[in-house]
């Protein structure tokens, strides 16, 4: 045997190591985040060249056709059509969002077929989990609980009873009995999280770990959690809302673009119908600085509400700050906006996602542009607008996917107006219900969003367009 493991010290933020205690981590620049470790005593290489065993492709069994669906079609869809057998999906989010709750309701929906789930507590007792699960009305006989933290224990017990899915709430919680080191430890939460994903690979039992998110938005210590598992769905949700948005930030089995839009009630998660209509359900019509722009969220179409405030102009270097909008396109629009005439160089600039989601895709500049024009005026934009495209470097507004898609929840949402590229207007111009509005560079919105004169009768059907938009179904 070798001789008596040497301890390490290891970052709890990023997983970097040292040999001596370190105040700051070197890797991430996080204070106090060393702690000591004992390394794992390495498996000593058994096997023999040739016994690994290689496949052909065809040779290869796949189970990924027969995904294991959670009852819940916003979940669902975030996972790219529910659970592939045998992955290994971590689901973050700070305390108290809601991921325990998630993942009951996902319990139940999986054992609603004629399969036990094994749902292992870590941070509460069975009777906790029972109380939460009476207040959710799951009375389910196939949701078999255990409150345990010892990783083996659960694996033992999951082998036993060969369930359809393994919830582990959560993987911070518990602990390889092979390593002194606390549960949550950087080595820890490896190790557990190895020890889960042998078994799903394995058994072909899908995993769901719970995993916790510190107030900066990263996963509680272990970035490498990330790397071990299939998908990272993340639980949102501002202060004091009880709207939850639901994403994917890394998916193997599908896109990373997918959002479901929840509320939290009294009795658990409920995913909202008609995502855009809530999204814009707080939003003032006819007020300067706000434009709606159509957002391709995967496979869905969202209306979503940019929000611009021009300040006043102060000397030296005024701030620009982008929450959901990317800061790096904010400074490229305000650069082509300068160039069109409209010099906002002096004046502070906020521009935000209304509702907590992000507009990333360039698709939404046409509608920041706006927003940004509608503020720096003080008068609001043309009553029932939409505005998407793509600006570029020059001020062209250049074409963006799935326009038609775009359009077609304008319409839906009974939007009278509808702004954006040229190219994609020529495209779409017969199917559309709604006014297309087309608009080939930066400079013609800004001359069409005069936002006075005779395009005024844009301010009259500012008041007559939508209030609150209502949901007809
Ligand atoms: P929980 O799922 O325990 O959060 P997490 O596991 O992410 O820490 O949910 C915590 C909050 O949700 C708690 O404040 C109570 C609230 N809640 C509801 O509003 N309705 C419900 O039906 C349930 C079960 C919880
Ligand atoms: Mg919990």
């Amino acid at each position: 045997m070798s001789p008596k493991a040497t301890t390490l010290f290891a970052c709890q933020s990023c997983g970097a190591s040292s040999q001596k205690w370190l105040g700051r981590c070197p890797e991430c620049g996080e204070w106090n985040s060393y702690v000591e470790e004992v390394p794992a005593p390495a498996a000593p290489a058994s096997v023999r060249p040739g016994e690994a065993c290689a496949r052909s492709l065809p040779e290869i069994e796949t189970r990924a056709d027969d995904r294991v669906a959670t009852g819940l079609p916003g979940l669902d869809r975030v996972l790219g059509g529910g659970l592939v057998p045998g992955s290994i999906v971590l689901v973050g989010g700070e305390p108290g969002i809601g991921k325990s709750t998630l993942l009951l309701q996902a319990a139940r929906g999986i054992a609603a077929g004629s399969r036990e789930v094994l749902y292992a507590a870590g941070e509460e007792s069975a009777s906790q989990v029972r109380l939460r699960a009476d207040r959710l009305g799951i009375t389910g006989e196939r949701l078999l609980v255990i409150a345990e933290t010892d990783v083996e224990r659960i694996v033992a017990e999951a082998t036993g009873r060969a369930p359809a899915a393994v919830v582990v709430d959560s993987i911070q919680a518990v602990r390889h009995a092979a390593l002194s080191s606390a549960a949550g430890t950087v080595s820890q939460v490896r190790e557990s999280a190895a020890g889960f994903v042998r078994y799903a690979k394995e058994r072909g039992v899908p995993v769901l770990l719970v995993g916790h998110v510190t107030k900066d938005g990263s996963l509680a210590g272990p970035k490498l959690l990330e790397h071990l598992v299939d998908a990272v769905i993340a639980i949102d949700g501002e202060r004091g809302s009880s709207r939850r948005i639901l994403r994917a930030t890394k998916n193997r089995f599908g896109a990373v673009d997918e959002v479901a839009l929840y509320e939290m009630g009294s009795r658990g998660l409920e995913e909202v119908a008609n995502a855009s209509a809530a999204l814009l359900s707080e939003r003032r019509v006819g007020v300067p600085g706000s434009a709606v722009t159509a957002a391709r969220e995967g496979t869905r179409s969202l209306l979503l509400e940019v929000q611009a405030l021009v300040g006043a102009a102060i000397p030296g270097s005024p701030r620009r700050v982008a929450i959901g909008v990317d800061a790096g396109r904010l400074a490229l629009l305000l650069a082509v906006l300068e160039r069109a005439g409209v010099s906002l160089a002096s004046r502070e600039v906020f521009v935000s996602c209304a509702g907590g989601l992000e507009v990333t895709e360039p698709a939404a500049d046409l509608a920041v542009v706006a927003a940004l024009l509608s503020s720096a005026r003080g008068k609001p934009l043309p009553g029932s607008s939409v505005f998407f495209g793509e600006i570029g470097l020059l001020g062209e507004v250049r074409r963006v996917s799935a326009a038609p898609a775009r359009i077609r929840e304008a319409a839906a949402l009974k939007f009278e107006n509808v702004y954006l590229p040229s190219r994609n207007a020529r495209e779409a111009a017969s199917a559309a219900s709604v006014a297309l509005r087309p608009v080939e560079r930066v400079t013609d919105l800004v001359t069409e969003l005069a936002l006075s004169g005779p395009h005024g009768s844009a301010r009259t059907s500012s008041r007559s367009g939508a209030g609150p938009i209502e949901s007809e179904g």
